[in-house]
């Protein structure tokens, strides 16, 4: 079975504090953006791409991914909610999808068929997730108010698989309502709909500061060398 992947990238990289959108700098040969989308197309139970882009974005149509006819393209919103809102609009509503950060570019074709595979048979959909390793602190006016158990605690990793029709209309009536949707799994959650969470790798960082570029550099690098192996 293939499936459809729509990579958020919409946003503005306000963090990264560089001159120009994060998914647009380059990890060696190639940018972020194209990094992560070839992980995808190249993985045989991807059909086709749903990338969503900044309506002044004036980058995407320079790089040569844009030739890739399994590629479709839509403008995105204010926040990261509304810009998979408008992919989802343009997918088929009866089918799968795989939501992914386009900052994600360390995302291994491997941890794509771990979620299908676990997601695939079950109602509501399922997320990669790592689960937390550090000793987890409540803190109030810069003091620690109280330890927090991390056995029940997980990171929020991408690619996120759910219906494409029951995600859209969650996310819609989430964000009617005022809640805070900063991933796809949060407004199933608000529908009540439980997610799987999957154990993905923990090299599947987001690009968010300054330094997380060589860090993803270097992770990939090592993902190339466990190829080999
Ligand atoms: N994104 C998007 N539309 C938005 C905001 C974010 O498509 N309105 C995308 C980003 O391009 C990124 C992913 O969602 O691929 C995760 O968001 P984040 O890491 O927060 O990226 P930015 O919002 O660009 O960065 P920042 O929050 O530092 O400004
Ligand atoms: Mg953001």
């Amino acid at each position: 079975k293939q499936y459809t992947a729509l990579l958020p990238a919409a946003g503005i990289g306000s963090r990264m504090q560089a001159s120009l959108p994060k998914q647009y700098l380059r990890l060696g040969e190639q940018t972020i953006l194209e990094t992560t989308a070839k992980v995808f197309l190249s993985h045989p139970a991807i059909k086709n791409l749903i990338i969503v882009l900044h309506p002044n974005d004036t980058w995407f149509y320079q790089l040569p991914l844009a030739k890739d006819g399994r590629i479709n393209t839509v403008v995105g919103g204010d926040e990261r909610a509304d810009s998979v809102l408008a992919g989802l609009k343009a997918a088929k509503q009866d089918e799968w999808i795989l939501v992914h950060d386009a900052a994600r570019p360390c995302i291994t074709q491997s941890d794509i068929s771990k979620l299908i595979s676990a997601v695939e048979q079950q109602q509501c959909g399922g997320i990669l997730a790592t689960q937390v390793r550090d000793t987890m602190k409540r803190g109030a006016d810069g003091k620690i108010a109280q330890t927090v158990s991390r056995e029940q605690l997980w990171h929020a990793l991408t690619p996120q698989m759910f219906k494409v029709k029951q995600l859209k209309d969650n996310i819609q009536n989430a964000l009617l309502t005022g809640t805070a949707i900063t991933d796809e799994a949060s407004a199933m959650e608000w529908a009540n709909c439980p997610v799987s969470l999957v154990t993905g790798r923990s090299d599947n960082i987001k690009v968010t500061c300054p330094e997380d570029l060589a860090l993803a550099k270097w992770f990939i690098s090592q993902q190339q060398n466990e190829e080999e192996i």
